[in-house]
């Protein structure tokens, strides 16, 4: 079936192009009457002048009609067959009244009967045209019959034939033109019927072909996400070696490193009063290329820097472990999101408290299998960069938000109305390292760690942001079993 609204608007658009042949036959009237004139022929001008009239009246009143609606959209309220079927009747009654004022059987605007059914069968279902044709007879009929009669008068173009006072004549020519009228419609409605169905098929194949193409698409899409996420846990897994393996070779050095510096500073601290009195004594006396005074005022500073550095180094050192660690299997203990939420929260306080924090948690929540630990590292990550995205705002929200889906999947919302993040950002946030906080100290581990731990929990995360107004980080989990069923 082609559209309903579609034909509706198709028929919309032929009503335009009947309204404007119509200007055309006024004008066409208004010529054929004035050659009449000239030539002197004796015809009830003035009667075919107001049906001319009567014709440019009604068809202002198409023509606004349609343009107004034209301007306000086609709606289904809008008949355009009701439109069509009144504008052909309007004509053949216009059209008996000029044939009948202008010479009945001998008028040649007979033949513009055959044009309307022409266009009706372009607008009409068929057996409308049936109908429109018959009337369009009927009425023909009757003026010529009422002129033979003399009921009604006949207005001869030129001398009155001697052919029209025979009834024979009269006759044959409203035989030829039922049949031509008869054939007419059969034909064009026939050819117009054959390329409706070819339309409704061409639009049902390419309905169908839509859809595929969509199927395709929403495949594709997937396929996409999948390759990417085994990239990711690719990456993650090699990654999680290389720290296992970077973070114990390193964990050694900073341990004695760190233990060498203390000794260094109770070191220095006993040897400095000694080297004071020495200085007093010989002044003049440089260490390390420096004079004494601005050795002793910047050796506790150098001492503080490489004992933070260190502090630094064991601090990445430990976020590489827990990386690391992001492999294991979890622990299938059942997992309270809202609890996990409200020990995370308890946990980054201090780092959250200057923004307002909106909970808003299912109570009938069912458990998760896995980790209560692991999941709240998850969170707190979460809850650390929606922390430093908001920085120094006044106005910075956090909402935690849990429910349950349709899908029978629990999920968490962390949303935030911090500068959100730019598309570039967006693809490569759960890659391990990547960070825009290389400023202040940021690892780029968070996200990466906190996607492993999703993954090991059969669990995913969605990111939503836009820059400018925020970012929401959805995580879902599957009910742990025994719970939901
Ligand atoms: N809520 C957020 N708003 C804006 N950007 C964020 C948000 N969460 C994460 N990001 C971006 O993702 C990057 C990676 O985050 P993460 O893996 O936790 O590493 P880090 O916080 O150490 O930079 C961040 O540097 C930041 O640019
Ligand atoms: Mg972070």
């Amino acid at each position: 079936m082609v559209d309903r609204l579609f034909l509706e608007k198709e028929l919309f658009g032929r009503l335009g192009w009947f309204i404007r042949m119509r200007w055309g036959f006024i004008a066409g009237l208004l010529f054929a009457t004035l050659l009449c004139r000239l030539f002197g022929v004796d015809l009830p001008y003035g009667r075919i002048l107001a049906v001319g009239g009567l014709i440019f009246i009604y068809n202002l009143g198409f023509f606004l009609r349609h343009r107004a609606i034209e301007r306000k959209g086609i709606h289904y309220t809008w008949r355009a067959q009701r439109a069509a079927n009144l504008q052909i009747c309007a004509d053949y009654l216009s059209l008996t009244a000029v044939v009948h004022y202008g010479g009945g059987v001998d008028n040649p605007f007979i033949l513009l009967y055959l044009l309307h059914v022409m266009i009706g069968s372009l607008m009409l279902r068929r057996p409308q045209v049936w109908a429109q044709g018959l009337f369009a007879f009927l009425l023909f009929l009757a003026v010529v019959v009422l002129e033979y009669h003399g009921l009604l008068p006949h207005y001869a173009v030129g001398e009155v034939s001697p052919r029209y006072q025979s009834a024979w004549y009269i006759l044959a020519v409203s035989a030829a033109l039922l049949v031509t009228l008869c054939s007419i419609i059969y034909m064009s409605s026939a050819i117009i019927q054959d390329l409706r169905d070819r339309e409704a098929r061409i639009t049902h194949s390419s309905a169908l072909l839509e859809k595929k193409s969509s199927d395709l698409e929403a495949a594709n899409r997937e396929l996409r996400e999948k390759q990417q996420q085994l990239v990711q846990s690719e990456k993650l897994v090699s990654l999680g070696r290389l720290s296992a393996g970077m973070a114990h070779e390193i964990n050694n050095p900073i341990q004695f490193i760190q233990g060498n510096m203390r000794i260094l500073g109770e070191a220095m601290d006993s040897m400095l009063p000694v080297v004071d009195r020495h200085a007093e004594a010989h002044p003049g006396f440089k260490v390390a290329r420096l004079s004494y005074p601005v050795f002793r005022q910047h050796i506790a500073t150098l001492l503080k820097d490489m004992s933070s550095g260190t502090v630094r180094i064991a601090d990445i050192v430990r976020d590489l472990k827990k990386f690391a660690r992001s492999e294991e299997p979890s622990v299938a203990d059942l997992v309270d999101l809202n609890e996990s939420i409200g020990a995370s929260l308890r946990l980054v306080h201090n780092k959250i408290k200057r923004h307002k924090v909106i909970c808003e948690l299912d109570p009938d929540l069912p458990k998760i299998r896995g980790s209560a630990n692991r999941i709240g590292q998850v969170i707190v990550a979460n809850l650390i960069n929606a922390a430093e995205a908001l920085g120094d705002r006044q106005d910075g929200v956090i909402e935690l938000r849990t429910s349950t889906g349709p899908d029978g999947r629990v999920s968490l919302c962390i949303a935030d109305n911090g500068p959100g993040m730019t598309e570039e950002v967006q693809q490569r946030l759960f890659d391990p390292f990547f960070t825009t906080k290389q400023n202040s100290g940021g690892m780029g581990l968070g996200l990466s760690v906190a996607y492993g731990i999703i993954k090991d929990h059969q669990g995913s995360i969605e990111v939503d942001s836009k820059l400018g107004e925020g970012t929401t980080l959805t995580l879902s989990f599957p009910v742990a079993r025994s719970e939901g069923a």
